[in-house]
Parts: structure tokens; C-alpha cells; sequence
């Protein structure tokens, strides 16, 4: 199993002696408010369910995501959380060159090995705040004559986001196939920025969406993509596993992506909360705070007074888990990340920060 995540809280509570629950997990990046209560209780209702297979077109859930955004069913693929969709969408094209964006989620780099793909990376600068010129970007992947450029939009950890716009653009001036993993783009304006819309134009683009974060239910693993070109969507379908997605899973995601109440709650909250963070952070002298569209935060401790991993165990006792970015390849031992939680916690984050830069 990989170890470049957020907390493996199972561990953490055996090494500190704290219940799982009593932590505080500023590295997850999962919505702190749970998920929808509508499909929480369903569950409990019918939970006999589980004696039987689910369907294995999934047509109801497939209905409920295409309502949700906006798309056609029939590009839709189902996957067992976003991890399986990387991984079977990269098995299936077997890319021999891939672009990927530096730093991002290790995943994608993990799967291109696997699948002996050539892999050339493209650094976001701290100096740009992390942020990409698209222009730029075409040319860096034209002129590696690149197959593949994985995109995660807004980018984990460093809070980048391209506009629907510029992802067309991509799309427009190069040959590659353009991965887009919005796992996180509920938190953004997604009319601006998710490129959903651009699946039934362009052949070329595959967008990946999970559930894990903003529904929080990384338990239950559902995720879902979007993809035009219905000879690697065919592909795909025929390399995952009957039944991929348990019937807990695909009744949660028939209902929560119906529960509007559920869901303009937890933006309007979690954004209001990512200012605060934002703002608050910012006030520190020690650190420097890059904008995110994501409900995290990067800062790096720029008077470098103590390093990223002395402050998460300087944080531990006080039940607060963040994450240390060290092993993000283009950040060094000084950057960690930090995400939305309530803002009684959010607060707390910030008086603690207080205590030790003082
Ligand atoms: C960018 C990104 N994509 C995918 C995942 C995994 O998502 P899932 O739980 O849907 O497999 C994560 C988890 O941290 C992530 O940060």
C-alpha cells in the first residue's frame, strides 16, 4: 500500500493512544460535515439490500450522476472511488509518454510505472505561486511529442485550478489524451471550471470525479468518468470487474447526488471556512499561504524556523493531524497542507498555530 497520504489514522491511534475518532484530520481533505443524511438513513432503512447483487447496468445510479452534472450516461464509467479510474484508464490507453504536472497526487506516477510509460515532468514554480500557463504547457507537451498529460484540477496539494477554458485550449493545440481528475472540483465554481461539458466535443479528454472528499465517503468508494470516445470507454467497461461498485455504494450515490439542501450547505459552510483559513493563516510571519480552489490549503513555513514534519508532531498531542508535503516532489521539508474542517476546529487549528509561533 502507498504511504503518501493523508493520516493512516489506524496507525496513529495505536502509536498515540487516541481513538481514531478523537483526532482532528486537517490531511484528508474530506468534507468534515459527513455525508448526505438522505442516504445515510436510506441505508439504515433497507439495509437488507445487501443479500442481493446490485444491478449490474447500474442504471438508477447512472441516472442520479447524470442529472447531477449535467452529462450523457452513455459516456459514463463507474469505478470503484477515482483510484480505480486512474488506474484502469492508464492500463487501457498504455501511454508510452506521458506529461504530468509537479507537485500532484502520487497516484498518476504510480500507475504510468507500472505501465512502463516514460514519464516527463512538468514543475509549477513557487516563485508563479504554483501557477500554470496553459501556452506554456502546450508547448512543453508538443515538443515531448507526449501521449498522455494528467491533470488534476483544482491540483492537490497546491490548490491550482484551470478554467474549463484553458483545459479546452489544451485540448485544441495538442495530440495527447488529457486525463482531468476532479476529485475536488465541487469546492470550485464548477460552471468555470469543471470540463465535464467538454466530454461529448472533444475524444481526446477523460474527466474522473470522485466521491470520497466532498461526500465524504472515502468508506464506500465510488467514483465515476466521463469519457466520448466510445472505443476506450468499451475498453475500460471490459477491464473492470463485474459488480465493481457494492450495492451500499451505488444506493448512496442513487440518492446524495439528489440531496440539494445537503450539498449548497456544505459549499456555502466550507468556503466560507477556506477564506477564514486563508485569512488567517496569511497573518502569520512564518508562513507563506498559496490560494487554493480546493477545500486545502498549501503553506510553507518560509522563516523555516521548524520543519513541516516538527510541527505535525508538535501537533499530534494536541489531537491535529496536517500533512507534511515533503514527499511531493517539487516541495521541500518546510511545506505542509492543510484542509477545511468546522469552523470550531478551524479555529482551534489557528490558536494552536498561535501557541508555537509565538
Ligand atoms: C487528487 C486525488 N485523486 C484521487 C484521490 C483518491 O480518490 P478516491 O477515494 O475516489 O479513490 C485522491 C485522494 O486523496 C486525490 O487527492
Amino acid at each position: 500500500m502507498s504511504v503518501n497520504h493523508g493520516a493512516n489514522l489506524y496507525d496513529l491511534s495505536g502509536k498515540y493512544g487516541f481513538s481514531k475518532d478523537e483526532f482532528l484530520d486537517f490531511s484528508s481533505n474530506i468534507n468534515p460535515f459527513g455525508t448526505s443524511s438522505l442516504a445515510k438513513e436510506y441505508i439504515i432503512k433497507n439495509i437488507d439490500m445487501v443479500s442481493v447483487y446490485p444491478d449490474v447496468e447500474y442504471k438508477d445510479l447512472k441516472k442520479s450522476i447524470s442529472s447531477y452534472c449535467k452529462c450523457y450516461e452513455k459516456n459514463m464509467v463507474l469505478g470503484s472511488g477515482a483510484t480505480e479510474l486512474i488506474s484502469s484508464f492508464i492500463s487501457t490507453i498504455k501511454p508510452k509518454k506521458a506529461v504530468l504536472l509537479s507537485p500532484a497526487y502520487s497516484e498518476y506516477e504510480k500507475e504510468l510505472k507500472k505501465n512502463n510509460c516514460e514519464i516527463i515532468k512538468y514543475f509549477s514554480k513557487e516563485d508563479n505561486h504554483f501557477r500554470i500557463d496553459p501556452v506554456e504547457l502546450i508547448d512543453f507537451i508538443n515538443e515531448n511529442k507526449s501521449d498522455l498529460i494528467i491533470i488534476c484540477n483544482p491540483n492537490n496539494p497546491t490548490g491550482f485550478t484551470f478554467s474549463k477554458y484553458e483545459i479546452e485550449v489544451i485540448l485544441n493545440n495538442t495530440n495527447a489524451f488529457v486525463m482531468v481528475d476532479e476529485t475536488y472540483i465541487e469546492f470550485t465554481n464548477t460552471d468555470i471550471y469543471s470540463s465535464t461539458p467538454l466530454v461529448d466535443k472533444y475524444d481526446n479528454l477523460f474527466v474522473i470525479r470522485g466521491t470520497s472528499k466532498f461526500f465524504s465517503t472515502p468508506g464506500i468508494r465510488l467514483g465515476y468518468g466521463l469519457i466520448g470516445k466510445e472505443e476506450v470507454r468499451n475498453k475500460i467497461n471490459e477491464n473492470l470487474d463485474l459488480w465493481n461498485i457494492n450495492i451500499i455504494a451505488s444506493a448512496m450515490g442513487e440518492i446524495m447526488f439528489t440531496d440539494k439542501e445537503y450539498i449548497c450547505r456544505c459549499i456555502d459552510i466550507i468556503l466560507k471556512e477556506r477564506d477564514y483559513l486563508l485569512e488567517s493563516l496569511s497573518k502569520f510571519n512564518d508562513f507563506q499561504v498559496f490560494e487554493s480552489k480546493g477545500n486545502f490549503i498549501l503553506c510553507k513555513i518560509n522563516s523555516k524556523k521548524i520543519t513541516a514534519s516538527n510541527l505535525r508532531e508538535l501537533l499530534i498531542p494536541k489531537k491535529i493531524i496536517i500533512r507534511d508535503c515533503k514527499s511531493f516532489e517539487g516541495l521541500d521539508e518546510y511545506y505542509f497542507r492543510v484542509c477545511v474542517l468546522k469552523p470550531e476546529n478551524n479555529k482551534y487549528l489557528i490558536d494552536c498555530l498561535k501557541e508555537i509561533f509565538v
